[in-house]
């Protein structure tokens, strides 16, 4: 017999239709995404502080709020949560600094990005449900870590990613035994492609939000913090947002700690960076829209946050409202210099993603939305070492050509 799925049902975001979580599922007839649904009272009665200091250091230390398939595991999660001290007295607010400010360090996980996360949960759940090969589109890092783990999973995949993607990941997922299949344009192009060949190529797809469990394995950021910080939540989390996943899955790890009884209704408050030059959920807030249109020409530096239709805009926008948060733009070269102030004061080397939120606290810190007592968390989202081609740009250029 086999064992129960933890998972309970799937349950459409928008609409609410439930579906059979035991077969294979990715959206709603609606065509907006579907979210798993656990037992929340049996995973209480044990998914302690208590029960998780004796538990591996990964993400499946949370077992009981994920899929409970054998998991395709690299060691991924449990990312360190480090105390900026230094940058932290370098953001002002006013005649102070912040003296509680942290980086989630998620170039610290396989494949140097938090979307290996997303993919050790959803290749798992694939592999059990039979699937012969994955495939998806990616900006960059998604990409990466989906070869990563169909390589440990034993099954082929296939990468669909636009031409000038950074070449750390067209390398990497060359390197494991991916296909690789580069495109003139950007991922919503390389989505299209995907939708178009996968019931004929027999590939199941696990394009950002077109399957359920990529969010599940992003939502465990969201249960980290809180262990981390002892049981406790931050004030205010900036994370750069793209296809929105993290953001997204964070907040149902919060809805579900509440139904589990371990926090109250309050809330840290949601920030979503995006660059300029792609800022679709940005353009949205500032409008006061619930919904996000399509950005055009999308251009930036940072390729995780060059997302121009995300389709996950509802559940975002409505995260931010119910979170009192708020979204804000950063430049390229704000980036860049942030990213370099980053790793000079912390010894951090983050990508370009992961300094925007370096800026977007300095604008908020400024204005006297980010109070200086709170605890405030940005997200390294991925590793500097995956940007070869903008450091070494922005390097040059801040040394005078000197390299
Ligand atoms: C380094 C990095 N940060 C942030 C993002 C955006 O992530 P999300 O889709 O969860 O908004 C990506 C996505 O590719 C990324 O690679
Ligand atoms: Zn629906």
């Amino acid at each position: 017999m086999a064992k129960t799925l933890n998972v309970v049902e799937l349950e459409c975001s928008a609409c609410g239709k439930k579906y059979d979580g035991s077969i294979e599922q990715h959206v709603c007839s609606c065509g907006k995404p579907l979210l798993a649904r656990y037992d929340l009272r049996r995973a209480a009665a044990t998914l302690t502080l208590e029960s998780l200091k004796s538990r591996p250091r990964t993400l499946w230390r949370y077992a009981e709020v994920l899929p409970n398939d054998r998991p395709v595991s690299l060691g991924e999660g449990m990312t360190a949560l480090v105390h900026a001290e230094r940058l932290g007295a370098s953001i002002r607010c006013g005649q102070r600094g912040l003296r509680s400010l942290y980086i989630k360090d998620e170039g610290l996980n396989p494949t140097g990005s938090f979307k290996a996360r997303g993919m050790t949960t959803a290749v798992s759940r694939a592999k059990q449900l039979g699937a012969k090969a994955l495939a998806a589109p990616t900006a960059g890092n998604a990409g990466g870590a989906l070869a990563a783990y169909a390589a440990a999973a034993g099954l082929p995949a296939v990468i669909v990613m636009p031409a000038d993607t950074p070449s750390a990941n067209v390398m990497e997922c060359r390197a494991f035994g991916a296909k690789v299949i580069k495109l003139n344009g950007l991922i919503s192009d390389c989505g299209k492609y995907v939708a178009e060949h996968k019931d004929r190529e027999g590939w199941y797809d696990v394009s950002t939000l077109k399957e359920p469990y990529r969010i599940e394995g992003k939502k465990t950021m969201g249960y980290e913090l809180w262990e981390q910080f002892g049981g406790k939540l931050p004030d205010v989390i900036l994370y750069p947002t793209g296809g929105g996943v993290g953001l997204i899955g964070m907040c149902k790890a919060f809805d579900e700690m509440q139904e589990m009884g371990w926090i109250g209704a309050t809330r840290p408050r949601m920030v979503a960076v995006q660059a300029e030059g792609c800022a679709p959920i940005v353009r949205a807030w500032e409008a006061h829209q619930s919904s996000a249109q399509f950005f055009p020409n999308a251009a930036t530096v940072a390729s995780g946050l060059r997302v121009p239709g995300p389709l996950g805009d509802l559940m975002i926008l409505s995260m931010l409202r119910q979170t009192k948060g708020t979204a804000l733009t950063v430049t390229d070269e704000e980036m860049l210099h942030a990213g370099r102030e980053l790793a000079s004061l912390e010894g951090i080397f983050a990508a370009p993603e992961g300094a925007a939120t370096v800026i977007a606290a300095r604008k908020l810190a400024a204005s006297g939305w980010i109070k200086p007592e709170e605890t405030v968390v940005l997200f390294n989202t991925g590793s500097g070492y995956k940007y070869a081609e903008a450091w070494q740009r922005a390097l040059q250029s801040a040394d005078g050509g000197a390299q």
